[in-house]
C-alpha cells in the first residue's frame, strides 16, 4: 500500500512537472489559431466586399456590416503577435521577421487601420466611387504586409 501511494505521488508530481510548461505552449498554440481565425474574418469580409463592388447598385447595408466586421477584427491583430508566438506547433504563415522589426510590422498594421477608417467614412457617405477606391487601397495595405511578413 505504502509503495502504491509513493508511486502515486511520484506519478502525480511527474505529471505536474510535465503539464505546466506544455499548458503554456498550448496557450500559444491556441492564440495562433485564434490569430488565424481573426485573419479569416478579414479575408471573408474582403471577399464579400469585392463582390459588392462588382457592379450594379451597391447594397450599403451589407457593405457597412462587412466594413464594421473588418474594423472589429483589425483592432485585435497586433495583440495576436506577442514575441512568444514566434514559436508554435501550429502551422503558421507568419514569418519570423515580424519580431525582428516589430515597429515596421506595426506601421503596416496602422496603415491598414487608417485605410479601413477612410473606407468606412466613404461607405457612410454612400459614395460609390470613393468607396470602391478606398476599398482598393485597403487591399493594398493587406498586400503590403503579406508581401513582407506572410509566407506564400
Ligand atoms: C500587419 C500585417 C498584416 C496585415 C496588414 C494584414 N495581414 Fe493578413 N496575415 C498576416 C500574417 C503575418 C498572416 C499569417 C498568420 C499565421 O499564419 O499565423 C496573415 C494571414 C492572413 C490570412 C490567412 C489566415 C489563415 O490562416 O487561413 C488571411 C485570409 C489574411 N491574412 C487576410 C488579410 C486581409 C484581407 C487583410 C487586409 C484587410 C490582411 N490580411 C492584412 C499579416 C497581415
Amino acid at each position: 500500500m505504502k509503495t502504491a501511494q509513493a508511486l502515486c505521488i511520484l506519478v502525480v508530481s511527474a505529471l505536474v512537472g510535465f503539464v505546466a510548461p506544455s499548458a503554456f505552449a498550448d496557450d500559444i498554440d491556441e492564440l495562433v489559431e485564434a490569430r488565424q481565425d481573426n485573419f479569416k474574418i478579414l479575408g471573408k469580409n474582403a471577399k464579400s466586399l469585392r463582390k459588392a463592388f462588382g457592379g450594379g447598385e451597391p447594397d450599403w447595408r451589407a457593405i457597412g456590416a462587412s466594413v464594421a466586421k473588418m474594423q472589429q477584427a483589425n483592432t485585435k491583430v497586433l495583440d495576436f503577435f506577442p514575441p512568444e508566438s514566434a514559436e508554435t506547433f501550429i502551422t503558421t504563415e507568419a514569418k519570423p521577421d515580424i519580431w525582428d522589426d516589430f515597429d515596421d510590422f506595426t506601421a503596416r498594421q496602422n496603415t491598414l487601420t487608417e485605410r479601413l477608417d477612410a473606407f468606412a467614412q466613404a461607405v457612410a457617405r454612400k459614395d460609390a466611387s470613393a468607396s470602391a477606391k478606398a476599398f482598393r487601397s485597403v487591399g493594398k495595405a493587406c498586400k503590403n504586409c503579406h508581401d513582407k511578413y506572410k509566407e506564400e
